[in-house]
């Protein structure tokens, strides 16, 4: 669904603090620091998700993890030197879009079976086991997709225990089982497929139907059978143990060492700032930089939680005047990100320089950034967030090794460690705003005076989808000021204002978004306090375009 030639970044939030500093790895290369896994290698129980380049192959992860367990993501052609000290309890084989007996289609290597853990393939996970076992595959007779009726034929695999004897599935398949490989039983079907699900004796499971998608509502419980009941997982991924666990390690690697963090205000920097005061204390010295495109009360509000509430050492720099210099006369999108890129790398050298010898560069890099980055499938995303921001780097004499304590954690998961943190709720909520702020939610020029316009009419929309109770069910809901302006009547007079959209968005992970049927009731009241509130817009209108083919931000 990505656009390979975009700009865009597929997530957001603390994106531009990682995207300005990842570049420093990039550059400075081969400093690779001891990677930071949240438990020990004895302790750890970890469901391996072998990913044949399904789309749903995140969601599956996302589901074992909303288990409490564990779970990575990994090319199927992994070795198992890199999946043994993972301490695996279980293969998850993933779906795909390759047909088994395509010439080259991937396969489980050799491990997946060897081993004797359970497994559960899913979809083409199900094919492979079926056809590596020596069963055999036959073309449908109909692509099935959409919801269909699974009838079990078992009363006692654990797989399936509490669950009905029916119950809605997902289906989306082209190949299916035609005869199971030997030892195995058929489980399930459907009208259309007579073997839905099969299973062996020793733990080795295909599901023709994709449990990790919400249009299978029963599929959390297949999960949760798979890991507690077949694997014998205990569930012990909790925030709690993974704070504590990175704490330790965060010690262990720093040490006496120093190490710089970036703040933007969003969750992730603002999680991976608190985990590594709590192991360092005041060896971290956060930069705050204010590029001068945040929103109403934004500076002051990061400010009070860092400094007052966390007391965390951080430096502010206000370097708004910098940053509004530099985009005088500027109107391209691209240009401005650039821009604004270039000018938060200088000022945040400047300011890294001040500290004297820092040894660690701190960064909210989230697992969804770490698989995208790391995918060797050609079918996946393969341009990353760095390729879209190509805008410098940190000077070479700076070294900084990289520490990323979220490099395993989803969105969520960093939004219950950051309550487990105790950081305030609109922090860990907040909705993802993308590093360039409002400078690509103004078109054309940035000044000064649209800005506050900006600002106003921002700040209405954030103040009545919060009283409406809105505010965590949407993704992104924001302002923009359009660059258009139209005539109006205010009072007597002819009025020429500007033209401020509304944009809410529902969305998963960014790269796809709906938009958001919003109260009418709710946009009547923003559309009022908006023209009555905001000198200079006399228009308010709301953008009704999905992602794709609109992008979320307009710029
Ligand atoms: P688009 O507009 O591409 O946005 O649909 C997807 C997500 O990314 C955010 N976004 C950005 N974040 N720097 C960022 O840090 C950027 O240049 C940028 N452009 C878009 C956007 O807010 C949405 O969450």
């Amino acid at each position: 669904m990505k656009n390979e030639q975009s700009h865009r970044v597929p997530t957001s939030d603390d994106i531009e603090v990682s995207t300005y500093l990842g570049i420093a790895k990039e550059l400075h290369g081969e400093q690779s620091a001891p990677e930071l896994k949240p438990l020990p290698p004895e302790e750890r129980e970890t469901i391996v998700v072998i990913d044949f380049g399904s789309q749903y192959s995140m969601l599956i992860a996302r589901r074992i993890r909303e288990c409490h367990v564990y779970c990575e993501l990994v090319p199927w052609d992994t070795p198992w030197q890199k999946i043994a000290p993972l301490n695996p309890r279980g293969f998850v084989l993933s779906g795909g879009p390759a047909s088994v007996y395509n010439p080259g289609a991937p396969v489980a290597l050799s491990y997946v079976y060897d081993k004797h853990l359970p497994v559960m393939g899913i979809c083409y996970g199900m094919q492979v086991i079926t056809h590596q076992l020596g069963g055999q595959i036959t073309p449908g007779e109909k692509h099935e997709y959409g919801h269909a009726m699974l009838y079990l034929n078992t009363e006692d695999c654990p797989l399936f225990a509490g669950l009905p004897p029916s119950f809605s599935v997902w289906m989306s398949h082209g190949d299916q089982i035609l005869n199971l490989p030997k030892n195995f039983k058929t489980l399930a079907y459907t009208d259309n497929t007579p073997v839905a699900a099969m299973g062996s004796d020793d733990g080795v499971f295909g599901l023709q139907f994709h449990p990790e998608v919400i249009h299978t509502p029963m599929g959390k419980t297949i999960f949760q059978n798979f890991v507690y009941k077949v694997c014998g997982c205990q569930g012990n991924w909790t925030s709690a143990n993974f704070i504590t666990e990175s704490i330790e390690k965060i010690k262990k690697q720093v040490g006496d060492g120093k190490v710089i963090c970036a703040l933007s205000g969003g969750v992730d920097s603002a999680v991976t700032a608190t985990l590594i005061h709590r192991a360092i204390g005041n060896n971290l010295t956060c930069i705050f930089i204010n590029n001068g495109l945040l929103r109403r009360q934004e500076p002051e509000r990061v400010l009070n939680t860092f400094l007052r509430n966390l007391k965390l050492n951080v430096t502010y720099v206000d370097a708004s005047e910098r940053f509004l210099e530099r985009l005088k006369g500027v109107t391209d999108p691209e240009v401005k990100r650039h821009t604004i890129g270039e000018e938060f790398i200088k000022v945040f050298e400047e300011e890294a320089a001040k500290l004297g010898k820092v040894n660690f560069l701190a960064q909210g890099t989230l697992y969804p950034d770490v698989i995208e980055s790391s995918s060797a499938s050609e079918t996946k995303a393969s341009a990353t967030i760095k390729s879209h921001h190509n805008v410098g780097g940190l000077p070479a004499k700076m070294k900084l090794i990289l520490i990323e304590p979220l490099r395993y954690l989803f969105k969520d998961e960093v939004r219950e460690v950051g309550m487990a943190l105790g950081l305030p709720e609109d922090m860990t909520w907040r909705q993802p705003f993308p590093g360039p702020g409002l400078a690509i939610r103004i078109i054309g020029e940035v000044t000064k005076e649209k800005l506050e316009t900006l600002r106003a009419a921002d700040w209405i929309v954030m103040n009545e989808v919060k009283k409406a109770k809105l505010y965590r069910q949407l993704w992104q809901s924001f302002a923009v000021l359009t660059g258009i302006k139209s005539v109006g009547v205010t009072g007597d007079y002819r009025s020429y204002g500007y033209t401020i959209a509304i944009r809410a968005i529902n969305s998963d992970d960014a790269m796809t978004a709906e938009w958001t049927r919003l109260p009418y009731d709710l946009l009547a009241r923003i559309s009022d306090r908006i023209v009555n509130e905001v000198p200079d817009v006399n228009r308010v209108v709301y953008d009704i375009t999905s992602k794709p083919p609109a992008t979320i931000e307009w710029e």
